[in-house]
C-alpha cells in the first residue's frame, strides 16, 4: 500500500469509496439550512435519511466498489460513526452530524500526503473520525505517507455572516453572481476554512474554488501549506458554488471538461489555452425527470466523474449523451449506476478519494498568464 496521487487522471491503484450508512438531513446551522418541504423535511426539521433510500445508495456504492476491485483497484471504505448524536465543542452544540458518503469533501491526497480539510459545517466537524481507521492503516503501511490535518476551526458565530441565508435568497440572480465574484458569501475571514472538494489537482497547479464552504484565508492556508505548488483561487458564475468537481473537471493532460453554464473567469480559460489545454464544454446533463428526493446537488453532478486512467472514466449510467461526448474525445467510458447516491452528497468523484495513482509531480502549465 502506498499514498501517492498528484492529479485526477493518472492510473488508479487504490481508492476510498464512501458509505451511506446513517446519513442525516442536518439540523440548521449558520453555514447551511436544509429545506425540503415536499420531501418531509421543511426548514428547521432534521433526522435520518429514509431507510429505503440509504439501502439503495449503499447497494450502488457497494456495486461500484466491487467493479473497481474486479478491475484490480484496491478499495478502502470508511467506518461510519453515529451521525444521529449531538455533537459539541466548547464553542457550540448541534443535534446531528451528516454522513460519510462523500469522503472527497474531507480528504485530499497531494503527492504522498493526505490532508484533512477544515470543513465549515458544524455538522461535519467530526466527520474525519470516519476516515481515521483507513488513515491509520495507511500511516502504518507506508513509511513515506504524510498525514496532515488543517487547523480545526472554531466555527463560532464570528465565522459566519449573520442572517446570510434569509438575505441571500431575496437577492436577484445578477446580484448573487456579483456576490460570488466578490466572494461576499456566508463565510467571514475569521479563520481559514475549506472543503477538500473545492480543490482541483493538475500536478503543480491546484485550483481552489472560493465558495459557500471555502474562504480566502482557507486558500491562503493551502498556499502556505503547499509551497511547491501554484495555488490559484477561482470562481465561476454559479449562484451556489459548492465544490469544484461538478464545474471544472480534469480529464487528461491537455483536456479539461467544463460545466459551461457556470462561466469561467476568462483569465483562467486563457491560462489553460496558452498552455495548450483544450477546454471542452460538457453537454447538458440528462434530464432528471425523477429528480431524487432530498437532494441538494444540481444536475451538473453529471460531470462529477472518476478517471481510472487518462483514457478511462467512470460516468453515471444515465448520462448517455455525456458518455457519447467523452467517447468522441477518445475516452473509454465505464457506465456506473449511481443516481441513488446523489442525495447522500454527490456523484462518483464526491464518493471517492484517490489514495494511490501512478505517476509523479509534473508541471502542465509552464507559461504564466495574467494573475496565473
Ligand atoms: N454542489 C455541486 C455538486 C458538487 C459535486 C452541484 O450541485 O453542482
Amino acid at each position: 500500500m502506498r499514498v501517492n496521487s498528484w492529479n485526477g487522471w493518472d492510473p488508479l491503484r487504490h481508492v476510498l469509496v464512501g458509505r451511506a450508512d446513517g446519513t442525516m438531513v442536518q439540523a440548521p446551522e449558520p453555514a447551511v439550512q436544509r429545506d425540503f418541504p415536499e420531501d418531509g423535511f421543511p426548514l428547521g426539521t432534521y433526522g435520518p435519511m429514509p431507510a429505503e433510500m440509504t439501502e439503495a445508495a449503499n447497494e450502488q456504492l457497494d456495486a461500484f466498489a466491487t467493479m473497481l476491485t474486479r478491475r484490480g483497484i484496491r478499495v478502502s471504505r470508511p467506518t461510519p460513526i453515529d451521525f444521529a448524536q449531538t455533537f459539541a465543542t466548547p464553542d457550540w452544540e448541534i443535534p446531528t452530524g451528516f454522513g460519510c458518503m462523500p469522503p472527497r469533501d474531507v480528504l485530499i491526497t497531494v503527492g504522498t500526503e493526505i490532508l484533512e480539510a477544515t470543513m465549515c459545517y458544524r455538522s461535519r466537524w467530526f466527520e474525519y473520525l470516519c476516515y481515521r481507521p483507513v488513515l491509520q492503516e495507511l500511516f502504518e503501511a507506508d513509511p513515506d505517507m504524510r498525514w496532515e490535518t488543517a487547523p480545526k476551526p472554531r466555527l463560532t458565530d464570528a465565522s459566519f455572516v449573520p442572517g446570510f441565508w434569509d438575505e441571500y435568497r431575496t437577492v436577484p440572480k445578477t446580484g448573487q453572481l456579483a456576490r460570488v465574484a466578490a466572494h461576499d458569501l456566508v463565510l467571514t475571514e475569521e479563520e481559514p476554512l475549506f472543503d477538500a472538494a473545492d480543490i482541483a489537482r493538475f500536478g503543480r497547479d491546484l485550483f481552489v474554488q472560493l465558495s459557500l464552504v471555502t474562504n480566502r484565508k482557507g486558500v491562503d492556508w493551502l498556499r502556505r501549506h503547499f509551497p511547491d505548488h501554484r495555488v490559484h483561487p477561482v470562481t465561476f458564475t454559479n449562484t451556489h458554488p459548492l465544490h469544484i468537481d461538478a464545474t471544472w473537471v480534469p480529464l487528461r493532460p491537455g483536456l479539461v471538461l467544463h460545466a459551461g453554464e457556470r462561466l469561467a473567469d476568462p483569465e483562467l480559460v486563457k491560462y489553460f489555452e496558452v498552455n495548450d489545454w483544450q477546454v471542452v464544454e460538457a453537454v447538458q446533463p440528462a434530464s432528471w425527470k425523477h429528480y431524487p428526493r432530498l437532494s441538494f446537488c444540481s444536475p451538473w453532478l453529471a460531470v462529477n466523474i472518476l478517471n481510472l486512467d487518462p483514457g478511462t472514466v467512470c460516468v453515471e449510467a444515465g448520462e448517455v449523451r455525456l458518455a457519447d461526448q467523452l467517447n468522441s474525445l477518445g475516452m473509454e467510458v465505464v457506465p456506473v449506476p449511481f443516481r441513488a447516491v446523489g442525495p447522500f452528497g454527490g456523484g462518483l468523484h464526491c464518493a471517492t478519494v484517490d489514495i494511490w495513482r501512478e505517476g509523479g509531480l509534473e508541471d502542465y502549465f509552464p507559461r504564466r498568464c495574467g494573475r496565473f
